[in-house]
C-alpha cells in the first residue's frame, strides 16, 4: 500500500546550529516543504538580526538540491521592544515571537517572567498581524508537572486571549484535553500543533522496562486519557489543529545521565509516525490535510505544491544518528516504524 500527500510543513522543530544542525537538518528537508524552526539556541534568538543570520546558517546548511525554507520565529523576552517585533514584520520571514515562560524547557532562562513585562509586545504582535507561538506550561514549582498546561491555559493562556482578542495563537505541541478544549472553544485565530510522540505514547512509556531517558520531552507525556484527546483532534478533521513535530535532538550523552534533558528526536520518520496515527485511528484519508494544509491555511501561508509517498513497508530505526561530534538517539531506535518514505536515501545513517 502507498500514500501519496501533497508535500507537507512541520509548525514546529528544532534544528539547533553548526555541525549539529547540518546533521539533522536533512532529515527534515527530505519530508517537508517548510519548517519553523524555534529560536531557543543558547544564546536565544532575541533579535530579528540574529533570526535572519541564523535562517542563513539553515540555508547554508541545506544538502545540495534541497527544496526547503525555514520558517523563523523570534524569542519573546520580558526586554523585546515593539519596534522589534515591527522589524520582524518587515523583514518578511520572520512569522511571530514565541513564548517561552522562562525556565520551563532546554534554554528558556532568558524567556519571559512576567506577562505585564511583554504587553507592548504583544499588543505590537496584534497589530502587525504576527502569531504567537506559546510553550503552554507554567513553572511554578508549587504546580504538578502534569497539570502544568492545564493551569497554564487557566491562569495565563485564557487571559492573554482575552486581552488582545485579535492576536493570532497557536498553543505549541498540546498535550491535554483541557488544551485541545481551549483550542476548539476559543474565538478568533487560536490553533495548535500536535506531536507524533504524544499521539503515540502516554506517560507510561516514561517507565517502560526501566527509566527511559529518550521518552522524556516538555511538555512530558500525559495519561492515556488525554492522549485519546489529542487522537481525536488531530485525525478529526478540525483544521485549528496541524503538524508540528517539536523534533528535539540533544546528544546520547545528556539524555543519558543523572538529569536527562528534556526532548525527543522523530525528525528521521517525523511523517512515518503520524501516517502510524491515522492509520490505527481510521483516518489516513485525513493525514494530508492536518499534515499538509491546515497550518499552511492558518498561516495565511501558499499550501505546497510537489507530493511526497509513503509506502506501508515496516523498517528498523538504526541505533542512533551522527549528530555534531556525538550522536542522537530516535524514537524508536532498534524498533520498528512502519511506514517508509519514497525516494532517494539522503539523510545520513
Ligand atoms: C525542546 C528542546 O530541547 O529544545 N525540548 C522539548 O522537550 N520539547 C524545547 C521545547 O520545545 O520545550
Ligand atoms: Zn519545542
Amino acid at each position: 500500500m502507498e500514500l501519496t500527500l501533497t508535500r507537507p510543513d512541520d509548525w514546529h522543530l528544532h534544528l539547533r546550529d553548526g555541525a549539529r544542525m547540518a546533521a539533522v537538518l536533512p532529515h527534515t528537508a527530505r519530508r517537508f516543504a517548510r519548517a519553523v524552526v524555534m529560536p531557543n539556541l543558547d544564546p536565544p534568538l532575541t533579535t530579528v538580526d540574529a533570526v535572519l543570520a541564523y535562517r542563513a546558517r539553515i540555508l547554508a546548511a541545506l544538502p545540495p538540491g534541497a527544496a526547503f525554507e525555514p520558517l523563523m520565529t523570534l524569542y519573546l523576552t520580558d526586554e523585546t521592544a515593539p519596534e522589534e517585533i515591527r522589524r520582524a514584520r518587515a523583514s518578511g520571514r520572520v512569522l511571530g515571537a514565541k513564548l517561552y515562560p522562562a525556565g520551563a524547557t532546554t534554554h528558556s532562562s532568558a524567556g519571559v517572567r512576567d506577562i505585564e513585562r511583554i504587553l507592548p509586545a504583544l499588543a505590537a504582535l496584534e497589530e502587525h498581524g504576527l502569531v504567537l507561538s506559546v510553550h503552554g506550561e507554567v513553572t511554578d514549582p508549587a504546580v504538578d508537572v502534569f497539570e502544568r498546561e492545564r493551569v497554564f491555559i487557566e491562569r495565563v493562556l485564557a487571559p492573554l486571549h482575552e486581552r488582545f482578542p485579535a492576536l493570532a495563537l497557536v498553543l505549541e505541541h498540546v498535550t491535554t484535553r483541557e488544551g485541545v478544549a481551549f483550542v476548539r472553544e476559543a474565538p478568533g485565530r487560536v490553533a495548535a500543533t500536535v506531536t507524533a510522540h504524544h499521539l503515540l505514547l502516554n506517560r507510561n512509556a516514561l517507565f517502560d522496562g526501566g527509566l527511559r531517558p529518550h521518552h522524556h520531552c516538555l511538555p512530558v507525556l500525559k495519561r492515556e486519557s488525554h492522549r485519546r484527546a489529542l487522537i481525536e483532534a488531530a485525525t478529526g478533521g478540525d483544521p485549528r489543529f496541524f503538524l508540528g513535530t517539536d523534533s528535539a535532538p540533544h546528544p546520547r550523552a545528556v539524555k543519558e545521565s543523572a538529569r536527562g534533558c528534556a526532548g525527543i528526536f522523530t525528525a528521521h520518520a517525523a511523517l512515518e509516525l503520524y501516517a502510524e496515527v491515522f492509520e490505527a485511528a481510521g483516518a489516513l484519508d485525513r493525514l494530508e490535510a492536518f499534515a499538509s494544509f491546515h497550518g499552511a491555511d492558518f498561516y495565511g501561508l501558499a499550501r505546497n505544491t510537489g507530493t511526497l509517498t509513503l509506502g506501508r513497508e515496516p523498517w528498523k530505526v538504526p541505533p542512533d544518528y551522527p549528530f555534531g561530534s556525538g550522536r542522537v538517539v530516535a524514537l524508536r531506535a532498534g524498533e520498528t516504524v512502519s511506514w517508509r518514505l519514497r525516494g532517494p536515501e539522503r539523510a545520513p545513517t
